[in-house]
């Protein structure tokens, strides 16, 4: 498990060192510009400073990016939402990145009006929704009841017909009780829930989002046999650290993000599964203020994992993958998410180099106080432009 990325232990592994796909001349890695297919902005409403951190970080790395829609009172729920929403996002992204994409999906409640689903798709607002389980994670208490799904199945059927992408957060909440589920078996029991989807609806394209257990990883290939059109997003946390992280020398809300964390089997197995050409790249970064990150109670999950993510995979690949690490790469990092999305990839190019930087402590815009992942530790590549 680490806590810093080892530019140094990169030069020693067997198929780094013969710096497969790099480029004299560009003096890096030369890649299409990646996407980032799972991210969260927040509400420029509300959380103004947070936001006004957060898009550029994004918009410095990524052609595109997926802006989760758990805004709160603002979350996605109209066409007209999802476009003013992506117009605040673009209009501050492109000052960094000025071809920078954005798509939002639509806040899946379980009164949803099919007629928003189909106008929404029709203009061109959203082309995916997000289903997430009520009360699971930040800004979900509008989401569905995973324990029975048989509401949302009709709205389902119709995102099928449009051929919509179902992005979920697989995780199961409450039991038959009414009482929670033990956090780290939430996932494994939504399994059955994405089964069920699949089952009534084989066409969907599903995303099984910041997938973070063995479990899952053997649903997930079960489905794909079966010829079902799912994908997953890896974060990055879930590759780099197991549960332990959340409780080394006390504990350590910054760490937190859901699904929690969980075992080193599950880590080493996700790695694998990366490397083997399962998932793509979605960080799940999802800032929150200190202010929250430091409550003695209700603190949220979420790790603003942005300006390290990329980075993580591209070392765990180059590291830890076989003779075609980097051609692996690519495909994770820039084309997985074009096909699944059906976007074109991105026909810019960019360059991993290895400048290393030292990771801030903490990003700060007006009142908003965010620490990163990998806080204050030297982080040995940076994304030029080619
Ligand atoms: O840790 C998380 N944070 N998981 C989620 O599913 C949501 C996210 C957030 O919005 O903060
Ligand atoms: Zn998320």
């Amino acid at each position: 498990m680490r806590l810093h990325i080892d530019g140094t232990d990169a030069k020693a592994r067997p198929h780094a060192h013969t710096y497969r796909g790099f480029n004299e001349a560009q003096g890096g890695w030369v890649i299409p510009r990646p996407a980032n297919p799972h991210v969260h902005f927040r509400d420029p409403e509300t959380q103004s400073d947070i936001f006004t951190l957060v898009v550029p970080e994004t918009a410095k790395l990524y052609a595109w990016a997926t802006a989760m829609p758990n805004l709160g009172k603002n979350r996605i729920r109209t066409p007209e939402q999802a476009i003013a929403y992506r117009n605040r996002i673009l209009e501050l992204g492109r000052t960094v990145n000025p071809t920078f994409e954005a798509t939002v999906p639509l806040y899946l409640e379980p009164d949803i009006d099919h007629g928003v689903i189909r106008g929404g798709h029709e203009s061109g607002a959203f082309w995916a929704a997000k289903l997430y389980p009520k009360n699971g994670t930040t800004e979900s208490d509008h989401g569905i009841d995973f324990r029975d799904i048989r509401p949302i199945l009709p709205t389902l059927k119709v995102m099928e017909e449009l051929d919509m992408l179902c992005l979920v957060h697989a995780e199961v909440v409450l039991d038959q009780y009414d009482e929670l589920v033990v956090d780290r078996f939430r996932e494994g029991l939504a399994i059955d829930v994405i089964d069920r989807i699949l089952r009534h609806c084989p066409k969907l394209r599903v995303v099984f989002e910041h997938i973070s257990s063995r479990a899952s990883i053997e649903a997930y290939w079960r489905w794909r046999r079966k010829g079902c059109h799912i994908e997953a997003t890896i974060a990055p946390q879930y590759l780099l650290w197991n549960s332990s992280v959340l409780f080394e020398r006390g504990m350590n809300p910054i760490n937190f993000s859901i699904p929690i964390l969980k075992d080193e089997e599950d880590r080493v197995a996700l790695v694998e599964f990366m490397l083997e050409g399962g998932g793509m790249l979605g960080t799940d970064s999802a800032p929150h203020d200190l202010s929250a990150k430091s409550r003695h109670e209700h603190c949220p999950g979420g790790l603003f994992n942005e300006p390290v993510g990329l980075f993580i995979y591209f070392h765990l690949f180059r590291t830890l993958g076989g003779e075609q690490w980097f051609e692996q790469f690519v495909d994770f990092a820039c084309r997985k998410a074009a096909h699944f999305y059906n976007v074109p990839e991105s026909s810019e190019e960019v360059v991993i180099a290895e400048e290393a930087w030292q990771v801030p402590p903490r990003y700060t815009h007006g009142s908003a106080i965010i620490i990163p992942m990998l806080a204050d530790t030297v982080m040995p590549y940076s994304l030029k432009r080619a």
